[in-house]
C-alpha cells in the first residue's frame, strides 16, 4: 500500500480512506462493520465519519467506534463537528461553546480517547476564525485531537484559516475535504491551485459521484430499485441528464478499452490528480469495496487523462 503525507503532517495514510455516512441507514451496523475490517484488512487505514452520520445523529460514530475498538492501533481515526446537532441555538456551528460539547460526545460515540482528524464540516460565517482555530489548537494540545482540517471550505476560506494561524502561533489546517469527481471538478478552479502550493492535503468526498460514476444508472432507464438515487423521480429519459450520461458513456468506453470498472477508471484519475491525498469511497457492500480497491492497481497515462479531459473539461482556474 502506498501509504502518504497527509498534506504536510506527518502521520501516513493510505490512499483510499472508508466513508460512513450510511452506516446505520442503508448499511446496516453488521454490515458496516464487516466493511470496516475488510477495509482495514487490505491495507487502508482512515475510517472517516461525522457527528451528524446516520439516525439518530451520532450512531455511525457509535457503530465505528464499536467495529474499532479491537484495532484503534491500526485506524487513523478522522470525524467532524459543525452541523446541527440539537434544537438549541448553540448546537451547531463552528463556535468554541459548541466544538467543545461536540468533541467530547464524538469521543463518548466513537470509545476512544483521541481524534487522529478532527474536520470543520462546513465554514461557520457566524464565527470568527479566530475562536475557531484557537479551540482546536487547544483540543490539540490537550492530545484530545492531533491534527485539524476542513471540508467545502472555499479557496479564500482557507486561506484564511492560513494565514490565521500564521498570524497566532497555533498549528495549521492540515487537510481539506471538497466534493471532486468526474461529475465535479469545481474545485479545480481555486481550491486544488491554494492546497497544492501551501500542502495542504485534500481527501476527496464523493469520488464516484454518489454512484453515477459506477455505471448502474443508464440513460432512459430508472435507477435500480436497491441504489442511492432509487426514489427519487430522476428522469434519466430527459435533457436535464442528457449531458451527464454523454460523458458517463464515453468514460465508459475508456474505461472498457482499459478492462477496469467505471468506478476503478474514475478513482484512478483522482488518484493521479496532482495534490489529491486519498479519495474517500463509501461503499454499500463488501463486493463495492472490493471493486472500488481495484483502482488502486490502475494508473492512468498522461493521453488517457487528455483525452479524459476532452470527456469533461478541467474547470478554468480563476479568475479566468
Ligand atoms: N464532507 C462532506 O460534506 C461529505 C459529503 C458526502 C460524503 N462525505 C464522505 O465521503 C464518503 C463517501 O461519499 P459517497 O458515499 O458519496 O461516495 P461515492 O464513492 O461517490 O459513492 C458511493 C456509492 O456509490 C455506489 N457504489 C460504489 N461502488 C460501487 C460499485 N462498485 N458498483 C456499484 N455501485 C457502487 C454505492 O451506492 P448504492 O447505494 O447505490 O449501491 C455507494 O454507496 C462518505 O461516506 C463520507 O465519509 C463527506
Amino acid at each position: 500500500m502506498d501509504y502518504r503525507n497527509l498534506g504536510r503532517a506527518g502521520v501516513k495514510v493510505s490512499p483510499l480512506w472508508l466513508g460512513t455516512a450510511y452506516f446505520g441507514t442503508r448499511i446496516p451496523e453488521d454490515s458496516a462493520i464487516a466493511l470496516v475490517h475488510a477495509a482495514l484488512d487490505a491495507g487502508l487505514n482512515v475510517v472517516d465519519t461525522a457527528n451528524v452520520y446516520s439516525q439518530p445523529k451520532g450512531y455511525s460514530e457509535e457503530i465505528v467506534g464499536r467495529a474499532i475498538h479491537d484495532r484503534r492501533d491500526r485506524v487513523v481515526l478522522a470525524t467532524k463537528v459543525y452541523n446541527t446537532m440539537g434544537d438549541g441555538p448553540n448546537d451547531r456551528g463552528n463556535s468554541r461553546y459548541h466544538i467543545m460539547e461536540q468533541v467530547h460526545a464524538s469521543l463518548r460515540r466513537l470509545n476512544t480517547d483521541r481524534i487522529d482528524l478532527y474536520q470543520l464540516h462546513r465554514p461557520d460565517p457566524d464565527v470568527p476564525i479566530e475562536e475557531t482555530l484557537c479551540t482546536l489548537e487547544d483540543l490539540r494540545r490537550q492530545g484530545k485531537i492531533l491534527y485539524f482540517g476542513t471540508s467545502k471550505f472555499a479557496g479564500w476560506q482557507l486561506c484564511e484559516a492560513l494565514w490565521t494561524s500564521d498570524r497566532l502561533g497555533l498549528a495549521p489546517i492540515v487537510s481539506e475535504q471538497p466534493e471532486y469527481s468526474l461529475v465535479d471538478r469545481s474545485i479545480e478552479a481555486e481550491v486544488l491551485p491554494l492546497t497544492r502550493k501551501y500542502g495542504i492535503g485534500v481527501v476527496p468526498f464523493s469520488p464516484l459521484g454518489g454512484g453515477w460514476l459506477t455505471g448502474k444508472y443508464r440513460r432512459g432507464e430508472t435507477a435500480p430499485a436497491d441504489s442511492r438515487f432509487a426514489g427519487r423521480g430522476m428522469d434519466f429519459a430527459g435533457d436535464v441528464y442528457a449531458p451527464t450520461f454523454d460523458a458517463l458513456e464515453g468514460l465508459e468506453a475508456m474505461a472498457a478499452a482499459r478492462g477496469v470498472t467505471l468506478s476503478q477508471f474514475a478513482l484512478a484519475w483522482l488518484l493521479a490528480q496532482p495534490g489529491v491525498t486519498a479519495p474517500i469511497v463509501g461503499p454499500r457492500t463488501l463486493a463495492q469495496l472490493q471493486d472500488n480497491l481495484g483502482a488502486l492497481d490502475v494508473s492512468l497515462t498522461e493521453e488517457e487523462c487528455a483525452a479524459i479531459d476532452e470527456i469533461v473539461p478541467p474547470a478554468a482556474e480563476l479568475p479566468g
